[in-house]
C-alpha cells in the first residue's frame, strides 16, 4: 500500500495546476510570461486574482490531499513523507515535462492537512513579512526559516525535519529570486505587469 501512495501522491503533485488553468481557461502559457514559473504566484502575476486564487487552491489541495493519503488507505508511510512526494510531483511533474514550481503552496496544503495550528502560526507570519517586503519570494524563504523555529515547539521530529528538508529545497528553487532580490529587481505586489523577465 505504501507503493501506491507514493504512485497517487507523486501523481496528484504532477497536475500542473497553473499550466492547465492558464491554457485552458486564458489561452496563455504562463511559463512565458512573468517569472517564467508555472505556480501561484506567477498565475496571479500573469492571469489575476480568480486565477491566482483557483490556482493556489488547487495547488495546496494536492500536498494536503496526498499528506492525508496514508489515513485514507491505511498505509504504513509517514503523512508529511507521501505530502513530500508530492510537493516533488509539484516541482518535476510527470504532465508538464518534469518543470514545476518551487513548491511553495504545495507544502503550505501539507501543513495545513498535518498541522493546521502550525498552518495557521505560519500563515501569519506570511502575512507579515508580505505586508513588509511585498516580495511573495522573499516571504516564502522567511517563513520557511520562521516554520523551523516553530516547528520545535510542536516537538514533532519528523515534523521539524521535514520542514528542514522542504526549506532546503524551496531556497533551492528560489535561486533565481534570491539573484533578484540581490539587485533590486525582484517584482513585488500589487503585481501590475504580463512581460518575461
Ligand atoms: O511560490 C513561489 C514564489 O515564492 C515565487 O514565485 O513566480 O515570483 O518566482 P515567482
Amino acid at each position: 500500500m505504501t507503493a501506491v501512495v507514493i504512485v497517487l501522491a507523486y501523481l496528484l503533485g504532477s497536475i500542473p495546476s497553473g499550466i492547465w488553468i492558464g491554457k485552458y481557461f486564458y489561452h496563455t502559457d504562463i511559463r512565458t510570461y512573468g517569472s517564467g514559473n508555472s505556480g501561484t504566484t506567477n498565475t496571479f502575476r500573469v492571469l489575476g486574482k480568480k486565477a491566482g486564487t483557483i490556482v493556489l487552491i488547487m495547488d495546496m489541495l494536492k500536498g494536503s490531499a496526498a499528506t492525508l493519503l496514508p489515513i485514507w488507505l491505511g498505509a504504513e508511510i509517514h503523512p508529511l513523507l507521501a505530502g513530500v512526494v508530492a510537493a516533488l510531483g509539484h516541482t518535476y511533474p510527470l504532465f508538464a515535462g518534469f518543470k514545476g514550481g518551487k513548491a511553495v503552496a504545495t507544502s503550505g496544503g501539507i501543513i495545513l492537512a498535518y498541522n493546521p495550528l502550525f498552518f495557521t502560526e505560519a500563515i501569519i507570519a506570511f502575512v507579515i513579512y508580505l505586508y513588509f517586503s511585498r516580495m511573495v519570494s522573499l516571504s516564502s524563504i522567511l517563513v520557511c526559516f520562521t516554520a523551523i523555529f516553530l516547528s520545535f515547539f510542536f516537538k514533532d521530529w519528523p515534523l521539524t525535519i521535514v520542514t528542514i528538508l522542504l526549506t532546503v529545497f524551496i531556497i533551492y528553487r528560489h535561486r533565481s529570486n534570491i539573484y533578484r532580490i540581490k539587485n533590486g529587481t525582484e517584482s513585488k505586489v500589487p503585481f501590475g505587469y504580463k512581460s518575461k523577465s
